[in-house]
């Protein structure tokens, strides 16, 4: 059925033979969904934060549900650089889908630290994958210690210093994933095309709070968290336009995807490729389902490459 529909897409020096990727903190390191979808059905894992030291999360409760979404303060618990290489690389090796480290740190230095270790620690076992890595999906959401706690992903001029300091340290792609939580993701994606990024992916979480009105408190422990899930598609879409006039570095589009046709919406909005987050806790073939659904929507609408469709929405 439609082999002849390329759904390829090129980000930097790699292709991804499917468009469709599982996104960060949904699908844990890959193995937590063994036995519950076929991974050649997905194109990449988009793997939970590695931070450099193992981090053990924001105080309970994390998660809250809210209108179409999920507001969620996980707060990058992970098992750490380490254990990433020792543990779970191994596994993620054996898959037959692109493997996309999520890289998070509190300073420069860190998110250098883990991207050398991976980059040295990966690289002296051989095998046909290379490292096993495909690339780097670069979390700046996170709050930088040495600038006040300000996230990194607000101030253009640290994500493009942040940028081409990782640009150096690499030849694998290259992610930059934005926050929705500025003012003018615009200048933010140029930020980071101009420090080298092969590609912006967006949309982290949208800032938000719950309060339970009979205890008259915040019903996270961390008071806030980040929402996610369809309330947020609209927002997504609107800022894939917004960083598609801006940048001409591929765009990988998220937030609120559950069927092939919330993925298209951002694909017209002018995303190369997409990624599926909170659907995953519906639905864990959800990835699947929306890459056939792309294919029978290109098949059915005579288009013959997926390219030809990135942006038409925008003018
Ligand atoms: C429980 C949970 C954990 C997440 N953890 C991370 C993370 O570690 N790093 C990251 O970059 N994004 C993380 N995200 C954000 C998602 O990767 C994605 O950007 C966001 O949820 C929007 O997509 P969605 O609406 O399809 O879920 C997390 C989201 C959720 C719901």
């Amino acid at each position: 059925m439609g082999a002849n529909v390329d759904l390829s897409v090129r980000i930097g020096n790699g292709t991804l033979a499917n468009p469709v990727g599982v996104a960060s903190g949904t699908f844990g390191y890959g193995g937590e969904y063994e036995g519950l979808v076929d991974f050649s059905d997905i194109g990449a894992i988009y793997t939970k934060a590695v931070t450099l030291e193992p981090r053990g999360g924001n105080a309970p409760p994390r998660l809250v549900e809210t209108p179409s979404g999920i507001l969620n303060s996980i707060g990058l618990a992970n098992v750490g650089v380490e254990k990433f290489i020792s543990d779970k690389l191994p596994y993620l090796r054996t898959l037959p889908c692109a493997v996309v480290v999520n890289v998070a740190g509190a300073s420069e230095d860190e998110y250098r630290r883990v991207v050398e270790r991976l980059e040295s620690g990966c690289l002296d076992s051989v095998d046909t994958n290379g490292s096993g890595i495909f690339g780097y999906e670069v979390n700046v959401s996170c709050p930088n210690v040495h600038h006040g706690g300000l996230a990194f992903g607000t101030d253009p001029a640290q994500v493009e210093r942040l940028t081409s300091s990782l640009r150096e340290l690499t030849k694998r792609p290259l992610i930059i994933k934005l926050t929705p939580n500025v003012t003018d993701i615009a200048v933010v994606a140029k930020a980071a095309e101009a420090g080298g990024a092969d590609a912006v992916s967006l949309i982290n979480t949208l800032v938000g709070m719950v309060i339970d009105v009979k205890t008259r408190k915040p019903v996270l422990g961390a008071k806030t968290g980040g929402l996610s899930g369809p309330a947020v598609r609209p927002v997504g879409v609107a800022l894939t336009c917004k960083a598609r006039r801006a940048v001409s570095i591929p765009i990988i589009g998220m937030g609120g995807i559950s069927c092939a046709d919330d993925a298209l919406q951002y694909i017209l909005a002018g995303a190369s490729a997409v990624q599926i987050g909170t659907a995953n806790f519906v639905n864990p073939k959800t990835a699947g389902l929306v890459s056939s659904g792309i294919r029978e929507y290109c098949i059915g609408n005579g288009i013959s490459s997926l390219k030809e469709i990135c942006g038409v929405a925008v003018d």
